[in-house]
């Protein structure tokens, strides 16, 4: 089998266009040959779930599935009823780029609110956290964060613990879209469960393919009693691998020997060296001093379609012409320099 890609081609579209991180690759072959229990029966599984509960606590269970989208789903439908609604922020990959799977498949009517970067507060939360016992609004019941965030953004421990205090005073419980909690914990410097468990989050998607698994996310509960139906959800969900050792395994690889912290580091430093090197270029204007792994910035359309001929990368606002850079575990210092030449010519 030969390649029908350029390996060397990089960019800075989304790291799930990064490849697999070698460590998970061997981890796969380690894991093969033999005969194992399907469905999650298998040794890895078993040692996963032991690994989620030494980064989350006692109580965590861990479900490992098979996307990002599909974690959020069924996570969001088990801390919910069929009249529930979930609050958010209007620029949520929930609301905005899961092609309605969560109003579709789980039901759920979902209560968008516009930031000014991303985050949620408990002001923002109580322009959506009312209308319980009226019958012709659907009921509040789960407020939904993304960590770190869709622009980039990332909450302190002691504003998720606010918004989750807050949460449950008012009868609603918090799921947090993690997709990208690794790059949060990084930039935090914290353990995770400092700002998940610990804060009060009771259930979180855990994200893997971002950051260098083949695929593969987990839905981590952290309040047990408030996800009963997990397992069953999982599974009508079509979320539940035959193979599940493939999945475990590779997430063993990431959280064994902190790959995770070591590629969410590298990530993050990138996208904070791509900041410096852009941040004051003539005719670029970064819209806001990222946190995590990616870069947002405002610049004629015409040099980013220029651009984009050797770099690819999104445009995140077509109203405004805003750009997203995200770096990945497999950025390099050369990538970075290379692209921030490359803008700095297409200015000049
Ligand atoms: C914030 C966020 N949540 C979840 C996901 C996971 O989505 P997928 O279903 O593509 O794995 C993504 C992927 O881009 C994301 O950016």
């Amino acid at each position: 089998m030969i390649s029908l890609h350029d390996p060397s081609a990089r960019g800075f579209h989304s790291d799930n266009c990064a490849g697999v991180h070698p460590e998970v690759l061997a981890a796969i072959g380690a894991a093969n040959g033999g005969h194992q229990p399907s469905y999650g029966g298998d040794v890895y599984t078993a040692r996963l779930r032991e690994m989620f509960k030494e980064h989350f606590g006692d109580q965590a269970e861990a479900y490992p599935v098979f996307n990002g989208t599909g974690a959020n789903v069924i996570g969001l439908r088990a801390l919910t009823e069929p009249w529930s609604a979930v609050i958010c922020a209007e620029t949520a990959h929930i609301h905005l780029d899961e092609g309605g799977a969560p109003e579709k498949t789980a039901g759920l009517k979902l209560l968008p609110v516009p930031t000014p970067d991303g985050k949620l507060t408990p002001a923002l939360i109580d322009r959506q956290a009312y209308g319980w016992g009226d019958e012709h609004r659907a009921q509040p019941r789960v407020v939904s964060l993304t960590q770190s965030t869709e622009l980039g953004t990332l909450y302190t421990a002691e504003e998720i613990g606010a918004i989750c205090a807050h949460a449950h005073r008012l009868g609603m419980l918090v799921h947090v879209d993690g997709t990208r909690l690794a790059n949060a914990a990084a930039a935090l410097d914290l353990p995770f469960r400092a700002f998940t468990t610990d804060a009060g989050v009771d259930l979180l998607s855990f994200g893997g393919t971002k950051n260098g698994l083949l695929y593969g996310e987990a839905v981590v509960v952290l309040s047990p009693e408030a996800a009963p139906g997990m397992p069953y959800l999982r599974k009508a969900a079509m979320q539940l691998s035959s193979k599940m050792r493939f999945v475990s395994a590779q997430f063993i690889a990431l959280l064994e020997d902190d790959l995770w912290l070591r590629s969410a580091r590298h990530a993050n430093a990138m996208a904070a060296r791509l900041h410096a090197a852009v941040r004051d270029l003539p005719g670029v204007t970064v819209v806001r001093v990222p946190q995590a792994n990616a870069v947002f910035a405002r610049l004629d359309p015409r040099v980013a379609e220029r651009l984009r001929e050797r770099f690819r990368f999104e445009t995140w606002d077509r109203a405004t012409g805003e750009v997203r850079w995200v770096c990945s575990f497999d950025t390099t210092e050369d990538d970075v320099d290379a692209f921030a030449a490359a803008l700095g010519g297409e200015l000049r």
